[in-house]
């Protein structure tokens, strides 16, 4: 049996736009994934007991029909089952062994489809282990590679590159198009994740964003727009100009919320911390509800979240450096 981990993340700019070719920048955050994988004689076991998913145990052979019978709504399973059976295909392929089956074990302290990459966490952690189980050996950019067509697959091809390598390769990375960099030097930013409960439906809001864009020219430049407060943004990563990084993340939130994927409650967490005194707050990731991240190095906007009606959680979110690795 092998364990591996990767982290989730947040994204410091660029979300939806990234999906354009637009760049985006996301850090990977010390909440993490771990995936065990033991290989079996056929078919594939998977055991998780916090997906925030009330804990579901199922056994099927991998084909998709033999639907579990749990507890759990049925697209947020669906989901979860698509990435680990399309993760399976990728090791089964990168192992050259069609045939092989797993017992695969996922603990994950990153909350299910809240713009914090759980789902690419898991996906990045499962194909790492499940290879190494079978003796196969594969680079973080190799890893991060086979992640992403495994999102490609599972999100009918609308998916960016940011997520899964940004979860593989860990620390502040940089994604436009196809060109994936890590960018060094990016000191521990002090975020603060405020957290409503909820989660966003990453492919609805995805296809929102591509029907305004077509429809209006200014929807495209909004896009275009999230593009340069990106741009803008780089220049001032690595330096300790966080009142500069703050303003451009409200301006990115004010972008997204533009663009109609914000809601309430993330709106209202992003002022909260706002009005705490924090340089900046945006939501993360798709949106719709889930998590906004917010720049304070004081104890502000953390405390006025946890106050804020409607946000569940909050909590700080250190850099973390690793990418995917062995436990
Ligand atoms: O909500 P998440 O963590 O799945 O992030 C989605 C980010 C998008 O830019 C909206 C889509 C993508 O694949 O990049």
């Amino acid at each position: 049996m092998v364990t591996s981990s990767a982290p989730g993340k947040v994204y410091l700019f660029g979300e939806h736009a990234v999906v354009y070719g637009e760049p985006a920048v996301p850090c990977a955050i010390e909440r993490r994934a771990r995936v065990s994988a033991r290989e079996i004689d056929e078919g594939l076991r998977i055991n998780s007991e916090d997906l925030q998913l009330d804990g579901f145990t199922v056994e099927y052979d991998g084909d998709g029909e033999d639907q579990p019978d749990v507890d759990v709504a049925q697209p947020i399973l669906d989901a979860a089952m698509g990435y680990v059976n399309e993760a399976v295909s990728q090791v089964r392929d990168a192992a050259d062994a069609p045939d092989a089956g797993f017992e695969i074990e996922i603990a994950s302290d990153i909350p299910l489809g809240a713009g914090l990459g759980s789902s690419a966490a898991v996906v990045v952690a499962a194909i790492d282990a499940a290879t190494r189980e079978l003796g196969v050996e594969l680079t973080p950019a190799e890893v991060a590679e086979r992640a992403y067509q495994v999102e490609m697959a599972v999100q009918d091809g609308q998916a960016s590159r940011a997520d899964t390598f940004c979860s593989a390769m860990g620390g502040a990375v940089r994604v436009e198009g196809d060109d994936c960099r890590t960018v060094d030097g990016v000191g521990n930013l002090p975020f603060v994740i405020g957290y409503d409960g909820g989660a966003g439906d990453t492919g609805a809001l995805v296809a929102g964003v591509r029907s305004l864009r077509a429809e209006y020219d200014f929807a495209a430049d909004t896009v275009a727009a999230i593009g340069d407060v990106v741009r803008e943004g780089e220049a001032v990563l690595g330096t300790d100009d966080y009142g500069t990084l703050g303003d451009l993340m409200d301006f990115n939130h004010g972008l997204l919320s533009a663009l109609g994927v914000s809601s309430r409650s993330l709106d209202s967490m992003v002022w909260a911390a706002r009005d705490a005194g924090a340089m900046g707050a945006k939501l993360t990731g798709a949106g719709g509800g889930g998590c906004i991240v917010a720049l304070d190095d004081t104890d502000g906007a953390l405390t006025a979240l946890r106050y804020t009606p409607g946000c569940e959680d909050a909590f700080r979110a250190e850099l973390d450096t690793d990418g995917v690795r062995r436990e």
